[in-house]
């Protein structure tokens, strides 16, 4: 296990006594990560694949440096499978247009469920709609967790393409991502994971889950904004056309057509964001240090004692699973309380925590809820920062009585 605390002292955002709470959000950056980026801004900016000068060699190295550590860190079999996206959003559009318009037909199913984040609904809708597609969604059980039962019946109905996230960042619900991949491909489905909230907390090896997709985002796992990865199995991606088209992932153009580069660059079109890359790159190297392991195992402990300390407070309701089927996040509503006047009161105390639908408004609807409160805690997170928002939680009860 690691030092928290020395961790702390790579994030200058904590010296002054902030308790950050929103981390499934986005999460904060050490100075390695910042310091990358600097670098490149101040040694050797210039854009990448184009010119023979030497900076230019240099932060084209370092861009593609990056694609080795995110192949490693999922354990993909090659770089070509690894793509550069912005973030989750802009993996699972990619995947939703560039597979999907082709290889999704009039009356063909998709499965989501309704944990789903809205990345994971609003691109499929729109392709249903667009190719005349229907989709089924999984539902929750009473405990926050995917109803298996139901998630086999749309299965014997062979879908086209079943969809869903490795973990679920509203309720922190951790799905069984390996079974429900193995009998999704079994049925004959493609399959995309959402990992927005599973690779930054635990190790992915990509190989073992048999997925044919797993997005994530840089900025949830100590990176940028701004830099996110598509994995894809490398066959569907070679038989994918082009998502954005423009420069730097062609081969030829000609006035009569286009010729596109090879994987991965042919999902790259136009400049990149070259120093966000190489901030990722610092940012895996920053987890492998860690160790993945280390990682979850400190998540665990806090969360244990969050659910622990939360579940003593009177009039406070938590949503979700139990601890071990939970990643780190808590979900909770307070009697009488609104999860924004909450949030209000918390900031006071300098208590960063999220209120609202948390990007997933039909799980609010499922759960009967407007919105919830949200913490979510990260490799820096504090039992103190959780006794901080105890405090804070009781302030608010105090006030509103
Ligand atoms: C489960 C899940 N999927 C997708 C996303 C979207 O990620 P991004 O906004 O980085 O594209 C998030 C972000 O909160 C998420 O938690």
């Amino acid at each position: 296990m690691y030092d928290v605390k020395a961790v702390r002292r790579d994030f200058p955002i904590f010296d002054n006594g902030l308790a950050y709470l929103d981390s499934a959000n986005t999460s904060q950056r050490p100075r390695q990560v910042t310091g990358a980026m600097m670098e490149y801004f101040e040694k050797f900016n210039s854009n990448i694949h184009r010119a023979a000068y030497h900076i230019a060699e240099e932060a084209t190295d370092r861009y593609e440096a990056t694609r080795e550590k995110i192949r490693a860190f999922i354990n993909a079999a090659s770089t070509k499978e690894i793509i550069y996206t912005r973030g989750t959003t802009e993996a699972i559009n990619l995947v939703a247009y560039s597979w999907g318009r082709a290889n999704v037909k009039p009356g063909d199913l998709i499965v989501l469920t309704i944990l789903d984040h809205h990345s994971n609904i609003v691109p499929w809708q729109i392709l249903a709609t667009a190719n005349g597609a229907n989709i089924e969604y999984v539902d929750i059980d009473d405990r926050g967790e995917l109803r298996q039962d139901q998630f086999r019946e749309l299965l014997e109905k062979q879908p086209k393409l079943v969809s869903f996230s490795h973990v679920s960042n509203a309720l922190g619900t951790i799905n069984p991502v390996h079974e429900m991949v193995a009998a999704a491909k079994a049925a004959g489905a493609t399959v995309l994971v959402d990992g927005a909230q599973g690779a930054p907390h635990q190790r992915v090896d990509v190989r073992d889950l048999g997925c044919d997709f797993y997005a994530f985002s840089g900025h949830k796992m100590l990176g940028p904004t701004g830099a996110g990865i598509l994995y894809g199995r490398r066959e569907l991606l070679e038989a994918m056309d082009p998502f954005l088209a423009g420069g730097d992932m062609i081969k030829t153009v000609r006035v009569e057509g286009t010729t596109y580069h090879d994987l991965p660059w042919k999902f790259e079109a136009g400049t990149q964001a070259i120093a966000e890359v190489i901030g990722l790159g610092a940012a895996v190297d920053y987890l492998d240090g860690l160790g993945m392991d280390n990682v979850l195992a400190h998540e665990r402990e806090v969360t244990d004692y969050a659910y622990e300390t939360l579940s003593d407070i009177e009039g406070l309701t938590l949503f979700g699973p139990p601890p071990s089927r939970r990643a780190g996040v808590i979900s909770f509503a307070l009697d009488g309380i609104h999860p924004h006047d909450l949030a209000t009161i918390a900031d006071r105390d300098q208590v960063c925590l999220r209120a609202g639908h948390h990007c997933a408004m039909p799980l609010m609807t499922r759960l009967g809820v407007p919105a919830t409160a949200r913490a979510s805690f990260y490799v820096y997170t504090l039992k103190d920062e959780v006794d901080r928002l105890a405090g804070s939680i009781k302030e608010a009860q105090r006030i509103f009585k």
